[in-house]
């Protein structure tokens, strides 16, 4: 039965170039998964976009010399240029900065106030006196109050775990320029959180075997404390609140996290009127058999499995203070918060500033998607941190994409094309040919189940073990040695080009590019998997480039009984072999 799925994948902010770690984290996950999800017959609506306001934008715009806007406008076009290249098959890849969505964030705050589950509160906030900007938590640091560890931020202390509050360090500072803020009451406004305790406990408890473990144990864990949250800012970049009194100030703005989770909900209603009927992203939202998964870096989790939650609940009345919900009409909660763990680089942590980075930009410069895509797939931080180091890349490029898949692929229809030019049909077939057919048919069923729960390992290391039997297959039955039997040499490899058909399409999901090419070179016609196109868009006075695309290939999750006796292209390259020296370059660039 074909079910709506939203993949909900996490936006990345538009304040500098995407490195592989933010996309081992939100993007490569959720591109196999929704790859996989329209292979199997069902209703994909993958959507996000660029993160723009905030204080992560305006102090990188503060750097650049840029206001926020055009520092937004600049990232925007890159992160956009990159998740393409990378094959990201968004639905609608979009920006925080539009009509739009400043409509529906200020929809979804309305209707959160309007059910009582925000309030305004005086606090005291940290203000920089030399520029009168506020000075957000996490860039004051200071000497914790509890534990005396002299690198607390303003947000929580890193030594002993505890929640701070920036008035509550001693000696605070500002990471920005060195400066002491100072503190001045400031009214914010307040998400209920408590009021969601016991709603979000059970909807946590009733994902127990379902999430990864990890997750789950994490989110549970922060409802033990749950304070009221400000969701807003003394800021001037950012959605303005919409209430009498509020929406006029120009230095009151909607706390950036509050108004980005909102943004899978406005691209979803953006992306129906692209596409033409208004009314689309309902199914998605309201439809209750409808599932949404959310992808993203495990810094990420408490804003998708309890704020996030929070003010859906909020909107569709559903808190301790009950209420209706609000003009779009009640909106589903995620199924899954599917998160993954940190990427380190060589054993360091990623940055920026310290040089300890790769670019999505620079990697897809000199190497393949495919090659990325595969390396984070079966390498990536699932369950747990995990070291990037070049020579692993260049170790499973070379033997499992180069030695072991690519070869299985040229083998096959090389000697194949040589000899018979077309898809040799089968004759009687041995035990040993429908062990191998068996096999690899068996395959989609049970990779298909690890994709589906998001484990692509399992997924991936289950498809490479059909290649495996394949390769032993072909060093079994040695085609190219016998002379005497055309007969048998067609039977063979025909196995071995259904099963390098098979394979193709058990790897689509990880290698869409290379799949689409072996498609091709077995006689396949039109688009197999469709891949992400940029189209400019002009709207509000400005141009901007979005991601869309149509997905609709002739890809499905199943086995395809080849045609005997269609013409066979001559392969072309798949994958490229990495020499060895690359190891020392990369790494001479990690240092420089
Ligand atoms: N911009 C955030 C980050 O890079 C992620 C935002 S996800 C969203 O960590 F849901 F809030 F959009
Ligand atoms: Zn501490």
């Amino acid at each position: 039965m074909s079910q709506h799925i939203l993949t909900a994948v996490a936006w990345p902010y538009a304040n500098g170039p995407r490195h592989i770690g933010h996309v081992s984290g939100f993007g490569v996950p959720s591109d196999v998964f929704s790859r996989y999800q329209r292979m199997a017959g069902n209703k994909v609506l993958m959507v996000s976009g660029t993160d723009e306001h905030g204080t992560p934008i305006q102090v990188q715009a503060d750097k650049e010399g840029v206001t926020a806007r055009e520092l937004a406008d600049r990232y925007n076009r890159v992160i956009v240029e990159d998740l393409q290249a990378l094959g990201l098959s968004y639905d609608l890849f979009t920006r925080t900065t539009t009509a739009n969505h400043y409509a529906v964030a200020q929809e979804i705050f309305k209707g959160l106030h309007a059910n009582g589950y925000i309030f305004p509160k005086t606090t005291m906030g940290a203000i920089s006196p030399s520029t009168g900007r506020t000075l957000p938590d996490r860039y004051i640091e200071g000497t914790c109050p509890i534990c005396g560890y002299d690198g607390a931020r303003g947000d929580q202390c890193d030594n002993c775990g505890n929640q701070l509050d920036p008035i509550q360090l001693i000696n605070p500072v500002s990471r920005i320029n060195g400066e002491t803020p100072i503190f001045v009451e400031t009214e914010h406004f307040m998400l209920d959180l408590p009021a969601f305790a016991e709603v979000l406990g059970s909807w946590l408890q009733s994902k127990q075997g379902d999430w990864r473990p990890n997750v789950l144990k994490f989110s549970l864990n922060l409802l033990g404390d749950l304070q009221p949250r400000a969701i807003s800012r003394d800021l001037d970049w950012g959605v303005p609140i919409p209430l009498e009194g509020w929406n006029d100030q120009a230095n009151k703005r909607l706390y950036v996290w509050f108004d980005a989770v909102i943004g899978y909900l406005s691209a979803s209603i953006e992306w129906a009127r692209r596409s033409g009927d208004p009314d689309a992203w309902r199914q998605w939202w309201q439809n209750p058999e409808a599932r949404g998964y959310y992808f993203m870096g495990k810094d990420n989790i408490v804003f998708h499995a309890e704020i996030w939650p929070a003010m859906l609940l909020g909107y569709n009345g559903q808190g301790s203070r009950g209420g209706s919900p609000g003009s779009l009409g009640a909106l589903n909660l995620p199924s899954e918060v599917v998160s993954s763990e940190f990427l380190t680089m060589e054993g360091r942590k990623f940055s920026s500033s310290r040089q300890v980075v790769i670019y999505v930009r620079d990697f897809l410069a000199r190497y393949d998607a495919d090659a990325l895509r595969y390396y984070i797939a079966v390498a990536g931080p699932e369950n747990q941190d995990t070291d990037f180091t070049w020579s692993e890349f260049v170790n499973r490029n070379n033997g499992e994409l180069v030695a072991a898949w690519g070869n299985l692929v040229n083998r096959s229809i090389s000697m194949a094309a040589k000899n018979f030019g077309v898809i040799p049909e089968a004759g009687d077939l041995t035990d040993a040919d429908r062990a191998l057919l068996a096999r690899s048919r068996a395959a989609f069923p049970k990779v298909g189940a690890e994709l589906a729960r998001s484990r692509f390992k399992n997924a991936a290391t289950e498809a490479f073990d059909v290649v495996r039997e394949a390769n032993r297959y072909l060093a079994e039955q040695e085609p190219w040695k016998i002379k005497d039997d055309p007969e048998r040499v067609k039977s063979i490899l025909h196995v071995a080009l259904q099963v390098v058909d098979d394979v193709k399409t058990l790897l689509t999901p990880f290698l869409p590019t290379s799949s689409n090419k072996i498609y091709a070179m077995l006689g396949g016609t039109g688009v197999w998997s469709g891949m992400p196109e940029v189209r400019e868009v002009d709207e509000e006075n400005r141009t901007y480039p979005i991601i869309t695309g149509s997905y609709e290939g002739a890809a499905r999750w199943e086995h395809s009984p080849l045609k005997a006796g269609l013409p066979l292209a001559p392969p072309a390259r798949l994958f490229a072999k990495l020499d060895p020296k690359v190891v020392d370059e990369e790494l001479a660039r990690l240092e420089g």
